[in-house]
């Protein structure tokens, strides 16, 4: 069984995209008496991982899937609570998915996630045809909170210092790909946040789960590994360090590469960067949240390092690995932003040379430390400045990829490319999209040299070299 799933990268740090509802699990075997189960993903690739947990739990427990909500028993939302913006989404879904309710009110339908774990009371008097409300440490009891629910909804939000799911095989995707979970939680509490509130505190997951359970990958022909953590970087379990961890994977035949995504950059110790730097799997790409590129406002924000110990940290990762491609995360509009401070971000952008960004405006969340100060730039200068750092990371981003033209990459193919028309695409190392016209004999798991012939801020045209 697998579950195959949208993107939207990593909550938080790691997790950043909003993303897009997807069906997660797969037909199985036509079977009458089993429930039938449709399950959304919305938020980060944490979450899209998290949606493949749920679905092996829900496996085991015998149910199978629904491809579509009107021929589900269950109907079950995973949410993200990130930005404001992601859970009015989740509410309008729920409403849609009310109607289905109202022709078969037998249908079960569950939020689960970190909206959940945010929003219980405002959900339950919203909608109060939910049936089960879970938090992100409660998947391994969904069958039971279905199988309890009646008249009142089955709520559970207990966080769990203890829960990694490690022995729990997600029914992972189909695909060269695969997120691999290797820590959860978050204990750096950044002011504007939700997320240390939503999914608790750091654990990592034992370094022999991880090692079993990508190699059970490998066996089935995936060559690449992203492991996930909201900081990711963070990552220790007894001695093993996130670099040892790296060089640990690395030994696994058959896994040609490795990512990881979000790294916080207060975590890139020497050991992470002597990973990527020695450890030819580990590929040359480092999402590297930044945030802001005030001084004041990094502090404000409670990210534990200033302007100079970043661009410190850039200087020492280029250093060391060549040819590395760098992106990061950008929050306009903090509580006390001035154009000064904006000015700042934009101009360390420049600086910087990312190859791509991640922008977004400003969302007070409650729970956080920034809370109670609340907002106080209006949502008119927020969206100015965003259209303004998006155009420029924009002309970046192109100006980067074109300065790929000529050169030639290795690029593991992924299949198809959507444009069709006999294209394939695939990543380069730096993690760019390559497309390309394939060769027959050329298939998904293969690697091959490409030459870029021209390029776009989204991806590489390219041809076989
Ligand atoms: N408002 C806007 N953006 C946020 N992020 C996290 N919390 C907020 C918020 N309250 C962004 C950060 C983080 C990314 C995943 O989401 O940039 O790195
Ligand atoms: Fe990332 Fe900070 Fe949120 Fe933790 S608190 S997930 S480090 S943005």
């Amino acid at each position: 069984m697998s579950a195959s799933a949208a993107n939207e990268v990593r909550c938080a740090d790691a997790m950043r995209s909003p993303k897009i509802g997807c069906q997660v699990m797969e037909p199985r075997a036509e079977s009458t008496a089993a429930p039938r189960v449709y399950l959304e993903t919305y938020g980060c690739q944490m979450n899209v991982a998290d949606s493949e947990t749920i679905s092996a739990v829900l496996h085991r427990a015998g149910y199978v899937t629904a491809d579509a909500p009107e021929t589900a028993d269950v109907i079950l939302l995973n949410t993200c609570a990130i930005r404001e913006h992601a859970e009015e989404r989740v509410l309008r879904r729920l409403n849609e998915l009310a109607r289905v309710k109202n022709t078969r009110p037998e249908v079960k339908l569950g939020i689960l996630g970190c909206m959940a774990q945010n929003n219980r009371d405002a959900l339950t008097e919203k909608a109060a045809y939910l049936d089960v409300i879970a938090g992100p440490d409660s998947y391994r009891r969904l069958p039971e909170m279905l199988a309890r629910s009646g008249f009142d909804p089955s709520i559970d939000l207990r966080l769990d210092r203890a829960e990694t799911y490690a022995d729990i095989t997600p029914d992972f995707a189909p695909g060269v790909r695969a997120y691999v979970t290797a820590m959860r939680g978050c204990d750096k509490f950044c002011a504007f946040c939700v997320v240390p509130y939503v999914r608790g505190r750091e654990r990592s997951i034992p370094p022999s789960d991880l090692m079993r359970e990508i190699r059970e990958l490998a066996a089935r022909g995936v060559k690449e590994v992203v492991l996930l953590g909201q900081t990711v970087n963070a990552y220790r379990f007894e001695d093993t360090d996130f670099g040892a961890l790296l060089k640990m994977i690395a030994t696994i035949d058959g896994i040609e590469r490795i990512r990881f995504t979000s790294p916080h950059p207060t975590d890139m110790t020497d050991s992470v960067i002597d990973a990527m730097a020695t450890v030819p799997k580990v590929q040359p790409y480092l999402h590297l949240p930044l945030q802001s590129g005030s001084d004041r406002i990094l502090a404000a924000m409670e990210r534990g390092y200033t302007v100079a110990e970043y661009l410190d940290l850039v200087a020492r990762v280029r250093a060391a690995i060549p040819n590395l491609a760098l992106s990061t995360d950008i929050i306009v509009g903090f509580r006390g932003e001035t154009d000064a401070d904006f000015e700042a971000t934009t101009a360390l952008m420049r600086a910087v040379g990312y190859d791509a960004a991640f922008m977004f405006k400003y969302s007070v969340r409650e729970h956080t430390r920034a809370y109670k100060l609340g907002d106080s730039v209006s949502e008119e200068v927020k969206g100015r400045r965003l259209i303004d750092l998006i155009a420029m990371q924009e002309e970046m981003s192109a100006s980067r990829n074109r300065a790929m033209v000529r050169r030639e990459f290795p690029v593991l193919v992924e299949g198809p490319a959507r444009r069709g028309g006999g294209m394939l695409a695939g990543k380069t190392p730096q993690y760019k999209t390559a497309i390309f016209r394939g060769l027959e004999g050329i298939t998904a798991g293969d690697t091959v040299t490409v030459r870029v012939d021209s390029a776009t801020g989204h991806s590489l045209m390219c041809s076989l070299a």
